[in-house]
């Protein structure tokens, strides 16, 4: 049972791999642990946007395991996690008015979905740049690097 799960997402990651040969949408699940299923993904400058849903496949409420999608460049996350811990679940645990928040989504509970999309005029090709979770304690873990190519 547990090889089959292995292999169940396994599938599904590989079905992100190749999502992210198209490059202008990706699908990304987070579920009642501290991690994306995908901790990359490569943008393509040429879309005019960027749309990522994203898919809690949990059963924990969103103020117990609850997570959201937020881009940064690298050297941003610590702060941004920092400053967002006190914006509250109300504001998605991201800072309000903050330009260094590039793209974020609603922070999501057990069962939910949502999905954000962002224009790719502020990005840089070669650009370093992390997305993560701003909930309380797991941005550490809970991150993947977005690469953007020509
Ligand atoms: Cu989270």
């Amino acid at each position: 049972m547990k090889l089959v799960t292995k292999m169940v997402l396994l599938a599904s990651l590989s079905a992100v791999t190749s999502l992210s040969q198209a490059a202008c949408s990706f699908d990304v699940e987070v579920g009642d642990y501290l991690r994306f299923s995908a901790t990359e993904m490569t943008v393509e400058k040429s879309c005019d946007s960027v749309t990522v849903n994203l898919k809690h496949t949990g059963k924990l409420p969103a103020k117990i395991m609850g997570h959201n999608w937020v881009l940064t460049k690298d050297t941003d996350v610590k702060s941004v996690a920092s400053k967002g811990m006190g914006a509250g679940l109300a504001a998605n645990y991201v800072p309000q008015d903050d330009n260094r928040v590039i793209a974020y989504s609603s922070v999501i509970g057990g069962g939910g979905t949502t999905s954000v999309t962002f224009s790719t005029k502020d990005l840089s090709v070669g650009g370093k740049y992390i997305y993560f979770c701003s909930f309380p304690g797991h941005s550490y873990g809970m991150r993947g690097t977005l690469n953007v190519k020509a």
